[in-house]
């Protein structure tokens, strides 16, 4: 069926082809097109999400979050894979960290708590109250264990008073043959619907401890986690996992370099090796100029020791740069060079192409050598993801998801509003952390040495990922049905551009009221 009425249509709405070569002349980004609508009999919500960034890779929504150090650990990672997207963890942290980072994602459990907060039978009463209000704790009933974490009580929430804090924990737990436990060996590949089954069939039980042979505690189930995570698994966001049902973790690898400047070839292996040991899914070999020489001898290493696993490399702009990282051995290649809400790079260094222009010249590079490229950078709302997506398999976002509480770093407060805080793996605080040699620096070198491409900022808290996500997700539904789009595929299909006049832009946003509720599409930040 014509989804166009040519010839009118389709002289001012054009084809990415033919709209990018009438604006060669003109760097593009978001913001200076807008797409156009077309017949559509798909409703937003019945859209495929579905990405795949490699063979062995695939997404169940295109969104990745960024390698950065006030992005992206394992909390952030195990959120991400159970909405059904990726998180990159970063490598400003010694390799033994991320090491333990990537195996606290691959070993989640998703409902199961792996490190229960437990007492010991001889403190106080008091004491437990204590810490419940220190720490704010918002439940009330604790395993007890001895020195070897053996189990031996379950102390409840309703002995926690005042009138017996003299008493010890002992005194007042449940003893140990009364607790309902299972075997860490008994849980099955779908460890919620078992302990779904559990509660089922006991009435008025709230928790299932989990043990191992020696009966040593390794977690704990509750009644309230089991049935929100049953009420999601009906959610339209389905979690990523790999072919053993574990959630899929990517981590960022460096193209470190010993002291002599020359590519560390055995230590890259060895890093690697140990993340694919930990069951990494991907490797992000992750620099601000991907198309040089020491990436790309990174990525043919990496692909001639581990032809199985996905790699991810970057970052470029250019067709070359993509073909450059393809030939080497990477699945998928990211793409942005001063996009980010935290570079500088194009002031800094003077280089750099707005990411719309980009993202289509990488496209063309990725069509010829049959990769993927993610759009790495620049994405501040639900509009921007849905025309990155037009050009690519996948986005990657960092500010817009660096005020959510998966994401490292501690609240502040500053005049009555709540912050965290967000700064560029350029900024001079980052590199000294770890992430010079992205930049092309050494840690080593002084600050005086090193120029800055990135700023170290805040970002307004916000609320947790899964809402975060939603709106972002929901807007690129919205989009995709506004084109008829049932898939992504769909979606690059059928991408129409026109660019828009500044009048255009202010056009876009709301005007001539006063606001007095953020609209959709801004509050996902
Ligand atoms: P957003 O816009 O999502 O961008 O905050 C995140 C992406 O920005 C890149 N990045 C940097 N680029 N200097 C740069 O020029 C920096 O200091 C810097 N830190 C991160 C990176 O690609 C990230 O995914």
């Amino acid at each position: 069926m014509a989804t166009l009425s040519e010839p009118v249509d389709g002289s001012f709405y054009k084809a990415a082809d033919a709209f990018f070569a009438q604006n060669s002349s003109t760097g593009l980004t978001f913001d200076d097109v807008s797409l156009a609508t077309l017949f559509s009999e798909i409703l937003p919500r019945e859209t495929n999400l579905e990405t795949s960034l490699a063979e062995s890779l695939r997404l169940q929504i295109p969104v990745v979050s960024a390698d950065m150090d006030t992005v992206t650990e394992s909390r952030m990672a195990i959120a991400m894979a159970l909405s059904g997207g990726l998180g990159l963890i970063h490598y400003n942290m010694p390799e033994r960290q991320q090491l333990s980072e990537v195996s606290r994602v691959k070993n989640h459990i998703h409902g199961l708590i792996q490190e229960p907060i437990k007492v010991m039978p001889d403190q106080l009463i008091g004491e437990v109250i204590e810490l419940i209000e220190e720490k704010r704790f918002s439940f009330s009933t604790f395993p007890v264990v001895d020195e070897q974490n053996q189990l031996i009580g379950l102390l409840p929430g309703h002995v926690l008073k005042q009138r017996y804090a003299t008493r010890k924990v002992h005194e007042a737990m449940t003893q140990r043959e009364a607790i309902h436990t299972i075997r860490q060996s008994e849980l099955s590949t779908d460890p919620i619907q078992h302990a779904d089954r559990f509660f089922n069939d006991h009435i008025g039980i709230h928790k299932l401890l989990v043990v191992d042979e020696q009966d040593r505690l390794c977690g704990l189930f509750t009644l309230s986690d089991v049935e929100r995570i049953t009420q999601e698994s009906r959610a339209q966001l389905k979690p990523a996992r790999d072919s053993k049902f574990r959630l899929i973790c990517g981590a960022a690898v460096s193209a470190t370099r010993g002291a002599n400047g020359d590519l560390d070839k055995d230590r890259i292996a060895s890093h690697v090796g140990s993340l694919v040991e930990r069951g990494v899914d991907v490797v992000a070999v992750s620099t601000a100029h991907g198309h040089t020489k020491g990436v790309g001898e990174t990525v043919r290493l990496i692909r001639e020791l581990f032809p199985e696993l996905a790699i991810i490399a970057g970052n470029v702009t250019s067709g070359a740069g993509v073909e450059f990282l393809a030939d080497c051995g990477a699945n998928t290649v990211k793409v942005g060079q001063g996009p980010g809400s935290i570079c500088t790079t194009r002031i800094v260094a003077g280089v750099g192409i707005p990411q719309l222009t980009a993202l289509y010249v990488a496209s063309k590079a990725a069509a010829k050598r049959n990769v993927k490229i993610i759009a790495d950078g620049g994405i501040t709302k639900s509009g921007d993801l849905v025309k990155a997506l037009t050009l690519s398999d996948a986005v990657i976002c960092g500010g817009l998801l660096a005020g959510c509480p998966e994401a490292p770093g501690q609240i502040m407060e500053i005049n009555g509003k709540l912050y965290k805080q967000y700064r560029g793996m350029g900024s001079l605080a980052a590199m000294k952390a770890g992430s010079a040699a992205r930049y092309g620096h050494s840690a080593k070198d002084t600050t005086r040495k090193m120029a800055a491409e990135g700023v170290e900022a805040l970002k307004e808290a916000s609320a947790s990922l899964d809402t975060v996500l939603s709106q972002l997700v929901g807007g690129l539904q919205s989009g995709m049905g506004y084109l008829g789009a049932s898939n992504l595929q769909q979606l690059r299909e059928k991408a129409r551009y026109i660019r828009v006049s500044p009048a255009g832009q202010r056009e876009s946003s709301p005007h001539d009221v006063i606001e007095v509720k953020t609209g959709a599409g801004e509050n996902v930040n």
